[in-house]
């Protein structure tokens, strides 16, 4: 049994989608929540910017004392992930290879899509982790920038969001792929709308994915907590906006994220 809190980064409030299935896994863990909402976005910056907003924000996590990390922004497990590991010691998971895992899985014809942020698709993460598994998998990717804004307006159904949908997934349909993973934190809002377009196509949540991941790394080395449960959450920027957006995103209200500078 380990008390002490496990650490959720993101770049700003769409990894509250990570932390909502990690609390319907783990309901007895602390968690403490990081978003780098004075730099978001990440998607679009380059590889050396973005490791080095997250290896601050993982800095800011490890003064909180936590037993383990999920980061739960694709584009920082994309480019980010591997310089982590050799510099950390505690156990670091990001939402790729949880993802790749379940799609395999679930697609019958060898084909997978995979459709994230600009840096996630151009880092070439998911191919790379897909091809360590099965070279034989054809994987088709897009970048859906505009997905992102429209989660945050919470725009997440009606005609703009149905014609960008089309816009950027018309490729992919016509591939055909067996599943796609929705790699991109802020995706999952707009999961059923992709899944009427895509009609018939495996949608790989990584979100759901990460938290099982994260439940059997705490079970395997003895890092389950038997009680607690709370929540902390901490930002870089104003809190206003991520107090809105996380009703959105975690379905219930949050109280008093706590500003910081990492
Ligand atoms: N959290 C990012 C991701 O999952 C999306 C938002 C951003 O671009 O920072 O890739």
């Amino acid at each position: 049994m380990d008390k002490r809190p496990i650490g959720i980064f993101d770049s700003g409030v769409g990894g509250l989608t990570v932390l909502r299935q990690v609390e319907k896994l783990l309901p007895k863990e602390d968690i403490i929540y990081f978003g780098d909402t004075a730099r978001v976005p990440y998607g679009n910056k380059s590889r050396d910017t973005i490791i080095k907003f997250t290896t601050q924000s993982i800095l800011f996590l490890l003064r909180k004392k936590v037993k383990m990390i999920i980061i739960a922004c694709n584009t920082s497990s994309s480019l980010a992930l591997d310089s982590l590991k050799i510099a950390f010691s505690l156990p670091i998971i990001g939402v790729i290879e949880s993802g790749v895992r379940k799609a395999l899985e679930s697609s019958t014809n060898n084909k997978i899509a995979v459709i994230g942020t600009k840096s996630t698709i151009l880092s070439r993460s998911y191919q790379k982790e897909i091809r360590k598994v099965n070279k034989n998998v054809k994987v088709y990717v897009q970048s859906c920038p505009l997905f992102v804004p429209l989660a945050e307006e919470g725009l997440l159904r009606g005609k703009i969001v149905e014609a960008t949908i089309k816009m950027y997934l018309k490729k992919i349909k016509d591939k055909k792929p067996g599943a796609v993973i929705l790699g991109c934190t802020h995706y999952p809002l707009l999961k059923k709308p992709i899944a009427d377009y895509l009609a018939g196509v495996d949608i790989i949540d990584s979100a759901q994915q990460v938290a099982l991941q994260a439940k059997a790394l705490l079970q395997n080395k003895s890092l389950l907590s038997q009680r607690g449960g709370n929540k902390e959450f901490y930002v870089s920027d104003e809190p206003a906006g991520f107090i809105k957006l996380a009703k959105l995103f975690l379905k219930r209200e949050i109280s008093g994220p706590k500003v910081v500078n990492v």
